[in-house]
């Protein structure tokens, strides 16, 4: 269970809570500042040690920069493992990650700082902040393994970003990597949102690129390799985007001598340096805000050789109404986080002046773009 203890809870801690937070912290502490435990006075250093860790926890209820502690809490009530968050320059920053000795390599550190992402993306906050000593192996492995990227490096630190969503989708589609096709095939057979029509849309893809027999394909949000597997079959060349590291296992299954690039669409085209015939957002692009979309297949123009396409396909509309009224439709079903391509939207913007844009509409839920690069 996790917890959240701003200023004002902080002021009124309880002396459980408090012994509770200090016991997490408590490993090593008086070697740590030098002292031999076999020290006479030993308990009089473990009292000042508590007095100090516990005036700094009550430092915080007044201290401008700090944020929150997030505590997690095994169902017993013990805190298993704890973080803080602090403001520096209107940034937001992690510190203080620890898991009570008891409960190291259970992956409470992880969860933990899943429940904390969830928690600050409700707040709005897009990205947080972490320095991490470089001779602390564990928490470098652990910032690595939960998807950091490290921003800067000097001899003592490494600081490292991570971005929110980017993260929490991930994890999602991570957990979702096994069951993926069956709930394809599900919402296909039943003709609902969000996959109705995605085998029409699958083929209509292939018919497109078959057209030309050979081809370089960027598959972003690439998944289980649903799309481009037949592609790769048949030759065409195939380099897959991802962010999630299980989609991307299957995929490669399929497709083993594809280029796989293990990131969000943004950062891979940093890792990208050639061009493409075609490149295929099939039931990805709808995770990125429209000025995100517009922005990356702006981006995605040099990318692509003369007269090459974009292929969309996905829940989509011509217009913001039928989109609307599609929501209105699916109201229970349907994702508030995700942004369907419209039509409209493409057409008003600067990508018009770029692509040659039309739509094909596949039934009510879905269909595809073509994007041709003038
Ligand atoms: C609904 S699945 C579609 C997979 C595949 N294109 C298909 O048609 O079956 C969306 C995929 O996009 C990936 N994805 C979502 N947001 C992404 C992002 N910002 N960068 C890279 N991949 C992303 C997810 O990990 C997931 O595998």
């Amino acid at each position: 269970m996790l917890e959240v203890w701003n200023n004002d809870k902080i002021k009124n801690l309880s002396p459980m809570d408090k012994d509770q937070w200090f016991d997490v912290l408590n490993q090593g502490l008086e070697e740590d500042r030098g002292y031999d435990l076999s020290t006479p006075n030993i308990e009089e250093i473990r009292k000042s040690i508590k007095k100090d860790y516990i005036d700094y926890l009550k430092s915080c209820s007044v201290d401008p920069d700090f944020y929150a502690y997030y505590i997690l809490r095994k169902s017993g009530g013990i805190i298993v493992s704890l973080l803080r968050i602090v403001l520096k320059n209107q940034a937001y920053y992690l510190e203080g990650l620890e898991t009570h000795r008891d409960y190291y390599r259970q992956g409470y550190a992880s969860s933990l700082l899943i429940q904390v992402l969830y928690d600050l993306k409700r707040k709005n906050i897009k990205e947080i902040y972490s320095f991490v000593r470089n001779h602390n192996e564990q928490s470098l492995k652990f910032h690595y393994k939960n998807g950091f990227v490290e921003k800067e490096k000097d001899p003592i630190n490494t600081k490292f970003v991570l971005n929110i969503e980017d993260k929490l989708r991930k994890d999602l589609f991570d957990s979702w990597s096994i069951n993926y096709n069956k709930s394809i095939i599900k919402s296909e057979e039943e003709g609902t949102y969000p996959f109705a029509g995605y085998s029409k849309i699958k083929y209509q893809i292939l018919d497109i690129i078959s057209k030309k027999t050979t081809a370089k394909i960027l598959d972003m949000g690439i998944g289980t390799g649903q799309i481009t597997s037949p592609l790769y079959d048949l030759g065409y060349e195939i380099t897959g985007v991802d962010l999630s590291e299980k989609m991307i296992n299957i995929a490669q299954k399929k497709l083993p001598k594809a280029i796989f690039v293990c990131d969000s669409f943004y950062n891979s085209l940093e890792r990208l340096n050639d061009q493409y015939d075609f490149i295929i957002f099939n039931y990805s692009i709808h995770h990125l805000d429209y000025e995100s979309q517009i922005n990356l297949l702006i981006r995605l123009n040099k990318y692509l050789k003369y007269q090459a396409k974009i292929l969309i396909g996905d829940v989509s509309t011509f217009n913001l109404v039928d989109m609307e009224n599609l929501h209105l439709k699916y109201e229970s079903i349907w994702d508030d986080e995700e942004y369907y391509p419209i039509n409209e939207i493409y057409i008003k913007s600067k990508l018009n002046e770029l692509y040659e844009i039309s739509y094909n509409k596949i039934n009510e839920v879905s269909g595809i773009f073509e994007f041709i690069k003038r």
